[in-house]
């Protein structure tokens, strides 16, 4: 009898799992973007299409980007791997755990402090009526490395256009015009640095020789978003903001910032797991007084010789390096059951 009953609660159990399971991949598995293109007709980067009919994403990027001018993904966005800042900013940490850091509207916080690079970003946002912290987004990044600055950010912009690129750079106070079209690049003078479109507008691939690769777009705080989150977005200002992916090619055990803490062996993640919403807390430790001022309390920067880091042996610990190859993604419900992978 007492057999029977446990075979019985087995049983139960194996069904609730295979439902459980069946459910995680029915909403993890939404059918892949797809996009309507006519042959011969400006879509909505401006660009003639070359073909016509139904174009979709691949599989392995179900949310690409799509044009009608290449016939298919111009670009697959990386917000849900390692190494990603996107959104009101939520970030996914070098071991693979998501959460949020809020910041404060219009205030400098250290992302990423090492000896050899340290990133700074700049968060812009709103304070709605009651509510007792600004919702934030990252504007633009203060990049050093070596003796150099590189600035990149978004302008501000009213009503968003996708064909319209929005990029604001500049490499050691210079303005760098990246003429627009996929494909165009920019190279600093001692070839450390480079930019390159991976899209007509709005989305680049920054590649720091040896330190550091990429990927850096501009989206606007849509109307829905606004909507569901309560942001009373308006046409005044679509909150322009950084999407971001990054692989660190050296990073010390010694690394910090909001983003690189989770990128040092020791690291204990604070965040609490399985919450909606896990915070990052340490706005003081990481506020910094400026853009390109390396002064948030953990800072770690020192203008070492970019040939100097590079040849050195640091960061060669690929635990260090996160897991840059893993894809992460929620069982659709907002924030919630973030598991990355292989
Ligand atoms: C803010 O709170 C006050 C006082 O409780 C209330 O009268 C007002 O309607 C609230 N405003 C919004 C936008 O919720
Ligand atoms: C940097 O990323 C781009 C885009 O994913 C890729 O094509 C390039 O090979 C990467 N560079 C390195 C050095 O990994
Ligand atoms: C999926 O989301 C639900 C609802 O928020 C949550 O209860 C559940 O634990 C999540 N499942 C996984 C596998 O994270």
């Amino acid at each position: 009898m007492a057999m029977k009953k446990y075979k019985y609660q087995l049983l139960l159990v194996f069904i609730s799992v295979t439902l459980v399971l069946q459910a995680a991949v029915v909403v993890g598995s939404k059918p892949p973007k797809d996009k309507h293109c006519k042959a011969d007709k400006p879509g909505d980067d401006g660009y003639l299409s070359h073909c016509t009919g139904t174009i979709k994403c691949p599989e392995s990027c179900p949310e690409c980007h799509l044009s009608c001018k290449f016939c298919g993904m111009a670009h697959c966005p990386k917000c849900d791997r390692v190494g990603s800042v996107c959104q009101d900013p939520r970030f996914i940490g070098g071991d693979g755990q998501m959460f949020y850091f809020h910041g404060y509207k219009d205030s400098d916080f250290c992302l990423v402090t090492d000896k050899g690079l340290h990133i700074n970003a700049h968060f812009i946002g709103k304070r709605t009526a009651n509510r007792t912290r600004d919702f934030t987004w990252v504007q633009a990044l203060g990049i050093l490395f070596d003796t150099h600055k590189f600035y990149v950010g978004s302008k501000r912009v009213g009503k968003w256009h996708s064909s319209v690129d929005q990029f604001v750079l500049y490499f050691d106070g210079y303005s760098i015009s990246l003429p627009p079209g996929e494909g165009s690049k920019w190279v600093s003078p001692n070839r450390e640095l480079s930019i390159v479109r991976v899209e007509n507008a709005n989305y680049l691939n920054v590649e720091i020789t040896g330190l550091l690769n990429s990927s850096i777009g501009i989206v606007p705080v849509t109307k829905e978003d606004s909507r569901v989150h309560k942001y009373e977005i308006t046409d005044a200002d679509c909150f322009a903001h950084l999407e971001l992916n990054f692989d660190f090619f050296k990073l010390t055990d010694s690394v910090s910032g909001v983003l690189g803490q989770s990128y040092a062996p020791s690291f204990v993640n604070p965040v609490k797991k399985g919450v909606p919403m896990p915070l990052m807390g340490g706005e003081k430790n990481f506020m910094a007084s400026s853009i390109f001022t390396p002064d948030c309390e953990a800072v770690q920067f020192k203008a070492m010789h970019h040939s100097s880091i590079v040849g050195s042996g640091l960061g060669r610990n690929p635990h260090r390096l996160g897991m840059p190859s893993a894809v992460c993604s929620s069982n659709g419900s907002e924030g919630s059951g973030f598991v990355c992978k292989r």
